[in-house]
């Protein structure tokens, strides 16, 4: 039987995704995160609750812990030392001894990131996992790091015209949402690359975000020292500066323009295309400023 399922990171753009899924499958949910507040503004089901929770702040653990025996893992956005931070926390997880399963988002083509030692921490610990190695999320768009710009009418990378498969956080929630519920182990220490329905170029973004907001959106071909820069300027960390130059250049090095099939394997459906994402998130009024 499934206990209690914590979703780490649970408010963010793919946590609550999570946390959506397997509220439709029946689950309830604790969410674990810093800011409560973004919680209730989720709205999600009434049983759904949070926890207090800090990878940094090892007095938040045992309470997040407490009954649960699988967690949703992920590590921070961009962190180029995730094992500061998390091979405390992944040592937790082995010393409660409760815990049957963890699916681990981790990121495609992961032996060329920091994430890989995420990876091979939990491996050791030898709790079954499963590691969701998915490319560039589509919400990005909407919630991530190409948001504001976009918001000015251009998109920037460093990428030329090559492609990415890039996927929804709604298909990985399912994805995710499935594995976590998954009782007979088959997909017990496996690692599973999950994709968009297919390769896409920044060009032909910028193409279907003009066709779906009626305005010119523009792709900024930028040198990668030039791109580096503006992150910089922005005051983003150098770690989290390299970590996506080198996400940046796994495209250029067209590791990330491949299809695969996990989504369709794990939840029997076909993964969102990206047009279909932008005419969710852009085609209607509900999103003005673009
Ligand atoms: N974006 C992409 O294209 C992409 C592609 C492949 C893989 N990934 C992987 O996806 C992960 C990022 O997921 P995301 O985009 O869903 O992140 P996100 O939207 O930035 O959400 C981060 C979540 O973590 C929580 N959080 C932040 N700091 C925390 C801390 N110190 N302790 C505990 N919780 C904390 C946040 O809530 P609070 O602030 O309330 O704590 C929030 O719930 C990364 O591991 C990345 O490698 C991303």
């Amino acid at each position: 039987m499934v206990g209690k399922i914590l979703v780490i990171g649970g408010t963010g753009s793919c946590g609550r995704n999570v946390v959506k899924q397997l509220e439709k499958k029946g689950q309830s949910v604790l969410v674990a995160a810093r800011d409560e507040k973004k919680f209730k503004e989720m709205k999600f089901g009434k049983n759904t609750t949070f926890v207090k929770f800090d990878f940094n702040s090892k007095d938040t653990w045992k309470c997040a812990l407490d009954g649960v025996d699988r967690v949703f893992l992920m590590a921070l956005p961009l962190d180029d030392t995730p094992e500061k931070s998390m091979e405390p926390f992944i040592n937790e997880l082995k010393q409660s001894k409760k815990i049957k399963k963890i699916v681990f988002l981790s990121v495609l083509n992961a032996e060329r990131f920091p994430i890989i030692k995420i990876e091979t921490l939990i491996k050791d610990s030898g709790i079954p996992y499963s590691f969701l190695r998915p490319p560039f999320f589509m919400e990005n768009l909407t919630d991530g790091f190409m948001k504001d710009e976009l918001k000015q009418g251009s998109l920037s990378a460093p990428v030329g015209d090559h492609a990415t498969a890039w996927i929804s956080t709604q298909d990985i929630g399912d994805c995710a949402a499935s594995l976590l519920l998954e009782e007979s182990g088959k997909y017990d220490n496996q690692v599973i690359n999950i994709t968009g329905p297919a390769p896409i170029t920044y060009p032909q973004i910028c193409q279907l975000l003009s066709k779906y907001t009626g305005k010119n959106v523009k792709y900024n071909d930028v040198k990668p020292a030039d791109f580096n820069k503006a992150c910089l300027s922005k005051g983003m960390p150098q770690g989290s500066v390299q970590y996506l130059a080198d996400l940046f250049q796994a495209v250029v090095d067209d590791k990330t323009n491949t299809v695969h099939m996990g989504v369709q394997q794990l939840t029997g459906h076909q993964p969102k295309s990206f047009e279909c994402f932008i005419q969710e998130s852009f085609a209607s009024s509900a999103r003005p400023g673009i």
